[in-house]
């Protein structure tokens, strides 16, 4: 990679590639999640995500990026971490807590990539797409926000 424009198309791949492993990995906390009000979120959220991957590729193909095989190795791990959780032997609302736990790590680590993005973006003059990343980054900003309220106005409590 020679400049900045080439790191910010590795940053975009890394993203796609997050976004599509999410996308096959939130079914199952939506299954495994006992909370109705975290079932709906992680729901929520995995329609989100699909939207955000469908931006991705609306960004691949504006910017004439072939994301190909690129593997996000950071998502694939916090995915292990999650699967690992849900087969543990764990009272429900032990997991649910877990569950989110989890996701709030997938939610920043995201957070901190679209950040990067966005300024990556701004830098190089792609106004555009500055916008449709900082919108996203705002969808995770606010998942990660509704999760850590979950936890901590209920479901921490009834894990205790
Ligand atoms: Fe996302």
């Amino acid at each position: 990679m020679k400049n900045l424009q080439e790191l910010f198309v590795h940053e975009i791949k890394d993203l796609y590639s997050a976004e599509k492993q999410l996308i096959e990995a939130l079914p199952k906390m939506v299954k495994t999640a006992s909370d109705s009000k975290l079932k709906k979120a992680f729901s929520r959220h995995l329609d989100e995500t699909k939207q955000q991957f469908a931006t991705l590729k609306d960004i691949c193909d504006q910017m004439d990026i072939n994301p190909g095989n690129t593997k996000c190795d950071a998502m694939e791990g916090l995915i292990k971490e999650c699967e690992g959780l849900i087969s543990e032997d764990a009272k429900a609302a032990v997991k649910d807590a877990g569950l989110i736990a989890c996701a709030q790590r997938i939610e920043h680590y995201e957070i901190s990539g679209y950040g990067t993005s966005v300024q990556y973006a701004k830098t190089l003059g792609h106004e555009k797409i500055a916008v449709m990343l900082d919108e996203i980054l705002d969808q995770e900003s606010n998942c990660n926000e509704e999760l850590n309220d979950l936890a901590v106005y209920g479901i921490n409590k009834k894990a205790v």
